[in-house]
Parts: C-alpha cells; sequence; structure tokens
C-alpha cells in the first residue's frame, strides 16, 4: 500500500475493500450494497484519490461485510475494474478483480417496454455484454441496447 494511501483512510481490521473503484461510482457502489449510512455500518470512502496504476480512483472499505455474488456481478457493471479484497485480521486474505460474464442474466430488466422480458408472465432477463467500458449490452429477446446511465436508473 502506498503512504500516500494511508493518508487518506486507515487500514481496516475485518471486512471488504472494494478498491479501484472508477472515479466517480463509489457512491453509486454504496447504494448497490444498500447503505446509507443510517444503520451503524462502519464505512470508509474516499474518492478520486491518485492510483498508483494509473489516473484516479475511489475506494469503498466496509468493515465486518463481505459481498454476495449479485453484488459483486452489479459493481462489475459499472466499475469493471474494481477490486474485491477480504480483510482479516488486518491482512488481505483475498483479492479478486469484478468480472463481467459474457451474458447477464437476472440482474437488470430491459427497458424496453414491450420486451417479452417484462411481459405479465417474464421470461429471465439477459443481455449480451458487447463493450466492457464504456458499458453496452444488449438484450438477447429485443435487441435494446443499455449503457451504464441506464443500468444505474435501475440500481
Ligand atoms: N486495506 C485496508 N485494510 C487492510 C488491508 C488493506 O483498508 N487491513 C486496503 C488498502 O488500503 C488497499 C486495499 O485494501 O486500498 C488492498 O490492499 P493491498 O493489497 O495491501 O494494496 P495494494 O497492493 O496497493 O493493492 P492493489 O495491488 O490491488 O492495488
Ligand atoms: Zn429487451
Amino acid at each position: 500500500m502506498s503512504s500516500k494511501e494511508q493518508l487518506y483512510v486507515k487500514k481496516i481490521r475485518n471486512g471488504t475493500v472494494i478498491d479501484h473503484i472508477e472515479p466517480g461510482h463509489a457512491l453509486d457502489v454504496l447504494h448497490i450494497l444498500d447503505i446509507d449510512g443510517k444503520r451503524g455500518q462502519v464505512v470508509s470512502v474516499v474518492m478520486n484519490v491518485e492510483s498508483k496504476q494509473h489516473g484516479r480512483k475511489d475506494i469503498v472499505k466496509i468493515e465486518d461485510r463481505e459481498l454476495n455474488p449479485v453484488e459483486v456481478d452489479k459493481i462489475a457493471l459499472i466499475a469493471p475494474k474494481a477490486t474485491i479484497n477480504i480483510i482479516r485480521e488486518y491482512e488481505v486474505t483475498s483479492k479478486k478483480r469484478v468480472q463481467l460474464p459474457q451474458v447477464i442474466k437476472g440482474i437488470i430488466r430491459c427497458d424496453n417496454p414491450s420486451c417479452v422480458v417484462n411481459a405479465r408472465e417474464p421470461v429471465t432477463p439477459a443481455f449480451k455484454v458487447e463493450v466492457t467500458e464504456p458499458l453496452r449490452i444488449r438484450c438477447h429477446y429485443c435487441g435494446r441496447i443499455m449503457e451504464k446511465a441506464d443500468v444505474l436508473k435501475q440500481f
């Protein structure tokens, strides 16, 4: 860890650090995780700090919580370079970069009101990822293209 970063926020003992979030998206990550700050969870948010690798990044540190696979997939949609670090007794015990599958099933709805996924007896939505960054996904059923802003509206 760079000494620069230590100035921003201290290490956590146990929990999850979501690092290398695309700058400007930390609050979207909190939203995905349903963290509103009103339920006592200990959370640190760092925005637009210089990244060791290149450019800038956001970081979210959540104490005493691990993420479920759906939460990780949602984060992958809006922050495709994010890493999920599991911290136990101050050590990083697992570091995984989020990964967008080629086909996304069941996480987001199609924006097209007449798409079959929005019918009375709906089928599970499915999108093909055409471009990861900037995000561009295509509905398997009606071909509707959705981008990051469209996806964010649903989170
Ligand atoms: N971190 C933390 N508390 C700990 C350990 C790590 O908050 N007890 C944070 C670090 O500040 C960093 C992230 O978790 O933001 C990953 O830690 P580490 O792997 O040590 O940092 P780097 O080597 O810089 O990670 P990367 O190579 O993924 O950039
Ligand atoms: Zn559709």
